[in-house]
């Protein structure tokens, strides 16, 4: 077994930068005004995001957390299937906590693969390639930082492998049910006949669990999403006033859709890097996040829609959380 390769594109933060100012002023200008919830994930916005995984109220984590931890040689033996050699690719890995359960039973399987995990974050995955052999002995893993679709081809460049995509923790929730069914279009049209993904889907539930979740008693997803201005501030030399804005989640039961806005408390204005000035009225809202939950139904029309076989179904024993295998057709 080789040494663990290591690919890290740090990739140009002057292009990075820009490319966030761009999106952050079309956001503001647009009616109703909105940010992409996928710039939360800073430096301090993952240390948010882990404070949000432990707190009382936010179950996902821990859902995805049990089948992950009991059901580790279900999950491997239905990826090793035939057991021909794999890339094992994970999308917005994180820690990579829940994964590591499966990486541990693949490997004592000797099952033959690598583990490309890709982030949008440069240290997460710095961390992962420093990180995860020490915890993993034996594991081959390159990392790569980037978006998904950019990453997805230059693991295909990597090699021909067949390929099992890891996309958990409910990520494809931060997309509307539209967007979800497009994205798992695309990712297919990135696979092969024969290649898995594994993909984690928050379930409709009690209304105020799925609210509660996102409207924690300390305040720390109030914090998440305020963390977005903070970074404006920083990155882009803004003067929102966080005091001026206030979190407010809301869970639709029939549409699954839960949403997070940031409402201006009062009638202000933000410069942003001295030239843009925008104006807020007094209860304006920001559109700040979707998370949307799934019916089993629906997994299995968005697989079958996108060209997939849905092959396999684990639940948590509440049946709040689902992780579908998937093959491509
Ligand atoms: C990481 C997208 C799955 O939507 O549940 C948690 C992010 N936002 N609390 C989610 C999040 C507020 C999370 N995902």
């Amino acid at each position: 077994m080789g040494l663990p390769a290591t690919i890290v594109r740090p990739g140009l933060y002057k292009e990075k930068t820009d490319t966030f100012y761009r999106d952050v002023i079309s956001g503001l200008r647009s009616v109703p005004k909105r940010l992409n919830s996928k710039y939360f994930y800073d430096a301090k916005g993952d240390k948010i995001f882990q404070e949000i995984m432990n707190c009382r109220e936010y179950y996902p984590t821990r859902c995805e957390m049990e089948i992950f931890s009991k059901r580790a040689a279900e999950l491997g033996d239905a990826l090793i299937a035939g057991g021909d050699a794999f890339d094992l690719i994970e999308l917005g890995a994180g820690d990579a906590t829940k994964s590591s359960h499966l990486l541990k039973y693949l490997l004592e399987q000797k099952a033959d693969f690598t583990y490309l995990p890709i982030d949008i974050s440069g240290n997460v995955i710095e961390m992962l390639n420093k990180t995860l052999p020490d915890r993993l002995p034996g594991l081959k893993i390159n990392g790569l930082n980037g978006e998904y679709f950019d990453m997805l081809k230059v693991a295909a460049d990597i090699s021909n492998r067949r390929k099992v995509v890891l996309f958990l923790g409910s990520n494809i929730g931060n997309m509307t049910l539209e967007d979800a069914q497009a994205f798992c279009k695309k990712l297919r049209e990135h696979l092969s006949e024969g290649d898995m993904v594994l993909m984690g889907f928050d379930l409709k539930k009690n209304p105020r669990t799925v609210l509660a979740a996102y409207n924690d008693s300390e305040g720390i997803t109030k914090r998440f999403n305020l963390n977005l201005l903070e970074r404006i501030n920083r990155e882009l030399n803004a003067d929102f006033h966080l005091s001026k804005f206030d979190h407010y989640p809301v869970y639709d039961p029939e549409t699954g859709a839960c949403k997070s806005y940031l409402i201006s408390l009062e009638d202000q204005e933000v410069t942003i890097n001295n030239r843009e000035r925008i104006h807020f009225r007094k209860d304006e809202y920001i559109y700040m996040e979707i998370s949307q939950k799934f019916t089993l139904l629906q997994t299995e029309q968005i697989a079958d829609n996108a060209g997939f076989k849905a092959v396999d179904c684990f639940f948590d024993s509440k049946k709040w959380f689902l992780d579908a295998i998937w093959i491509a057709e």
